[in-house]
Parts: structure tokens; sequence; C-alpha cells
């Protein structure tokens, strides 16, 4: 980190989450975060989805809900972005405070209820979007919406032009019933429908469907069935967590989804059993907070990360330094890419 990035964090940090979180995306588009873009050797550029990345090292969802910050982002380090969840119409989601830093535990707890300024204003922002990089969308649905599983391929429609991938969020804890939609049947017909408006997109894209850490062996099960019949091209393992397992920060018992350090290992056991259940490739998130925790994702079966709660700790300047730790560590064991590492530490997991 350096230090004017130390003093803004130690700025940051005192103020309200939200407001902090609002201060560092302005603070971001005024230039004032990492500039060298993504870091990149032979070992880290790698292939997810027949996206090719420069390195696997991506920002999770949520951090840039309405595509404001395309351009700063596409300079800080990462090797892909995800913005939103956007849903069809904007809504306010759910009222404040809704986002609680749980410092001790190296953790957050929300519970925003996919605020956001709706598909249009995605749309006008995506389309205006930096040349190169790879970015993609979290697609949600309306909390009133009467047809939500129509909602996800409603967003895909409108912004999937301007996108090189989209993701399919039903494992956000905060939307009552949305994650409901996980569920054998639904799951289906919801990815049929929106794999359906895909093909018919003039550029059709790599769907991802992003699930919870809570889900049971049999639910894990089920979902991998849907996922591997539907023609969805990733899996996002996983989202936040309503368990609240030996925390100890004021803020623990806050209602919403729990993310950061609490989340790595059960986010990484789901993934590791996952990949014994798929050959469809699994981006890892929850927890990932240096190079050596990116490592263990994908030798759990991760073929890329992503990361959002360690940036609060670490700041933004993490993705550079978790991509060239990565490729460090990748050196240290003889793997000549990402993709030899993928899987081979899956027994350590399950
Ligand atoms: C999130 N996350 C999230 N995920 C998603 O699919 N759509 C969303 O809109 C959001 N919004 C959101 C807001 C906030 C404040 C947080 C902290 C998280 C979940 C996020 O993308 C990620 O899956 C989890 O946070 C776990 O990763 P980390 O944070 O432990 O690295």
């Amino acid at each position: 980190m350096t230090l004017l990035e130390q003093i803004g964090m130690r700025v940051l940090r005192s103020t309200d989450p939200e407001v902090a979180h609002g201060l560092a995306l302005k603070s971001l588009n005024l230039g004032l975060g990492p500039k060298a873009g993504p870091f990149t050797t032979p070992r880290l550029a790698t292939t997810v989805a027949g996206m090719s990345l420069p390195n696997p090292v991506g920002l999770a969802a949520g951090f840039d809900k309405n595509a404001t910050a395309l351009h700063a982002l596409a300079k800080c380090g990462f090797g892909f972005v995800e913005v939103g969840a956007i849903t069809p119409r904007p809504q306010p989601g759910n009222p404040k405070p809704r986002l609680f830093r749980l410092t001790e535990d190296q953790a957050a707890i929300n519970r925003f209820g996919f605020n956001n300024e709706g598909m249009e204003a995605a749309a006008t922002r995506l389309a205006a979007r930096p040349r190169g990089g790879i970015i993609g969308l979290n697609l949600g649905a309306n909390k009133d919406s009467e047809d939500r599983a129509a909602d996800f391929a409603r967003v895909l429609a409108r912004c999937g032009a301007h996108l090189d991938f989209a993701t399919v969020n039903v494992s956000s804890p905060n939307t009552e019933k949305l994650r409901d939609l996980q569920g054998k049947d639904a799951l289906a017909a919801l990815l049929a429908g929106v794999i359906e408006t895909n093909a018919g997109l003039a550029k059709p894209l790599p769907i991802f469907l992003k699930i919870a850490p809570d889900l049971t062996h049999e639910e894990l099960d089920d979902v991998a069935e849907v996922a591997n019949a539907s023609g969805i091209a990733g899996i996002i393992a996983t989202n936040t967590t309503l368990s609240r397992d030996g925390l100890r920060s004021v803020h623990k018992d806050e209602k919403g989804g729990l993310s950061g350090q609490p989340v790595f290992e059960k986010s990484t056991r789901l993934l590791a059993r996952l990949s014994g259940l798929t050959t469809i490739p699994i981006i890892g998130v929850g927890g990932v907070g240096s190079a050596e925790q990116a490592y263990q994702k994908i030798r759990a079966g991760a073929s890329a990360v992503q990361l959002y709660t360690a940036l609060v700790y670490g700041g933004i300047s993490l993705a550079d330094d978790i991509a060239r730790g990565l490729d460090a560590l990748l050196a240290r064991d003889g793997f000549a890419n990402v993709a030899e590492a993928v899987g081979t530490g899956r027994g350590d997991w399950t």
C-alpha cells in the first residue's frame, strides 16, 4: 500500500462504512487509485470460459454496483471486473444502516438488498466502458417483481451488448426468497430463460451462476446437476453467508450476508466439493485477502478468484499484490501456468 493509500484508508475506516465506500469510488474516479493496469506474466495469463484474462484475480460484484467506476477499475490491477447487481428497475434497497465493518474479524455484514440505479442507467455507462479489459455484470431481480426469473433475462437483454460475461445471482441473502431460485426446478427454468435470451444476443456471452456458501451437500448436488445440463459457462462460488460462527466484533449479530475472512474456509470447502461434481470452470470467491488464499482457492479447484471485503482492509492495491504474489507461488511450486495448478489441492478441502 502506498503512503497516500494508507492515509486514505485510515480516513475511510473512521467514516460510516457506506459513506466511506462512496468516497472510495469517488477517489478512484478522481484518479487517486493505481494506474498501472493488471500485472501479467505467461504464468498468470489464463483463459476462463473462453475469456482471456491477464491474471486470475477479479473484482467481485457489489463493489461498483452501478458501473460508475469502470475506467478507474480497469487500471487497478484486476484481471477482470464484475459490476452490479443491476435489476431491471431502479430500487432503493433496504433502510440504512445496512453495511457494517467487523474489523476484529476482517469481515463485513451487508444487507443492501440490491440498491441500484436500474438497467437503463447501467447500460448507458456500460456502453461507454473502456475497450479492452474484461467486464461482467451481476444480474439481479427487483424485490417487487412479479416474475423474478424473467428479470435476470431482461437485464441481460438490455446490457448484454456491452459485456464480456454476465452472472445470474440467485444467492444474495438480502432479497427475500431470492435464494429459493437455487432449487432444482426453479433454477433449471431460470437458467433456460437466461440462456435463451443470451442466444438471441448479437454476441452471446459466457453466463455464470453465483451460488451461496450455505447450500447443503444435497442442494449443491442439485445445483451441479442443473448447471451441468444448462449450458452455463461458469459457476461463481460463493456469495456471502448467513452463518455467524466464531465472530468477535460488536456488529456480529446484524442481519445480512457476512463476507471476508470468516467465509474463506466455508466457501473454499464448497468450491472444492463442487469441483468434483462438474467440469464447468469455477470462480472462487469468499475471504480472499492474500496471494496464499488466492492460491489455495485455485488449488481447491477454482480457475480464477474474486475478492471484495479484503479491499476494505487492505486497499485497492491489494489486487496487484495478490496477482504478483500468486505468480511467485506458482513459480515456487513449479507450475507453468494457473490452469496447471487448478484442483491440485482439492483433497485438502473435501
Ligand atoms: C456483496 N456481494 C454481492 N454479490 C453479488 O453477487 N451481487 C451483489 O450485488 C453483491 N453486493 C455486495 C455488497 C457488499 C457490500 C458486499 C461486501 C458483498 C458479495 C460479493 O460479491 C462476494 O461474493 C462476497 O462478499 C464474498 O467475497 P469477499 O467479500 O469475502 O471477498
